[in-house]
């Protein structure tokens, strides 16, 4: 049993020693808080504005952000592209061969990534573009090294500057790694705390699209343990009222 228990945590210490690994600044903890729906629908406008031109999240239609958020049609319409209707998927416009040739790779669909990369990462990813001239774009980013997206919030954000370290190779000689990040020279149009709000809703969001039964799940809750208490209470007057006149042998 204590061989089983220090196997297991040998290994959960491996993976999650694998998770903060190889990157130049650490990850950033985002929380999500599914049950705030203005939040996400905040991360939705943000998501349409912002993303969906090169991205798609094809697995998910536009109805049933409407629904599960619980929008008004004015607020259902304000997410949909020219053309499209509610219950469309959200795919876009850019043609696959067009996006392979102005970025070098096709933009991924965004439906489940919160699941693969898990909300923390997209938190950082989105977050940590710095300024690197050397690059297609002009920019980098710290935890996915030459990425080919542009920095989509240099307006908001600014564009963050690099720290440099060398770093001893095996071999002796030695390179200049990524170590940390500088605020932008100047600055972005929205104050920190905004823009780092802004794509925390975003990034809640995301994890809403990864699991959308997940929010039913979490509204059927209350009404689940409602009816466990109800029940109980039922069965305890049942009990009370069989019990009634059965006389207990004396002991
Ligand atoms: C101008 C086009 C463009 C826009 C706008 C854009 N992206 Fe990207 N994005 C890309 C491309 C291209 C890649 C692929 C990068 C690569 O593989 O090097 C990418 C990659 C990503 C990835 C990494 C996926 C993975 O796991 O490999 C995420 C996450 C992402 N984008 C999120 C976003 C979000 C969120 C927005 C909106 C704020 C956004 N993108 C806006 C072009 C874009």
């Amino acid at each position: 049993m204590i061989r089983a228990i220090f196997i297991i945590a040998s290994v959960m210490l491996a993976t999650a020693a694998q998770g903060s690994e190889g990157y130049a600044i650490p990850l950033q903890h985002v929380s999500v808080d599914l049950s705030d729906k203005a939040a996400l629908y905040r991360g939705a406008l943000t998501f349409q504005a912002q993303c969906a031109t090169c991205h798609t999240a094809k697995y998910m239609r536009y109805g049933r952000v409407a629904s599960d958020l619980h929008l008004s049609d004015d607020q259902a319409k304000a997410l949909l592209p020219p053309k499209l209707k509610l219950g469309d998927e959200m795919v876009n416009f850019m043609p696959a061969d067009y996006a392979k040739q102005v970025f070098g790779v096709e933009p991924p669909d965004l439906s489940l990534v919160a699941r693969v990369r898990g909300a923390d990462w997209l938190y950082t990813y989105l977050t940590s573009f710095y300024t690197d001239p050397t690059k297609r774009w002009g920019v980098n980013n710290a935890v996915f090294p030459d990425v080919n997206m542009p920095d989509v919030f240099a307006a908001e954000q600014g564009v963050q500057q690099p720290v440099y370290a060398d770093v001893k190779m095996p071999d002796g000689s030695t390179e200049k790694r990524l170590s940390g990040l500088k605020p932008p020279v100047i600055p972005g149009s929205l104050p920190p705390e905004e823009f780092n709000s802004m794509v925390k809703d975003l990034v809640s969001y995301m994890v809403y699209m990864s699991e959308p039964a997940k929010m039913q799940r979490m509204d059927y809750g209350p009404y689940v343990l409602g009816f466990i208490l109800f029940f109980t209470i039922l069965m305890f007057l049942l009990k009370k009222e069989y019990w009634r006149d059965i006389k207990q042998p004396e002991s």
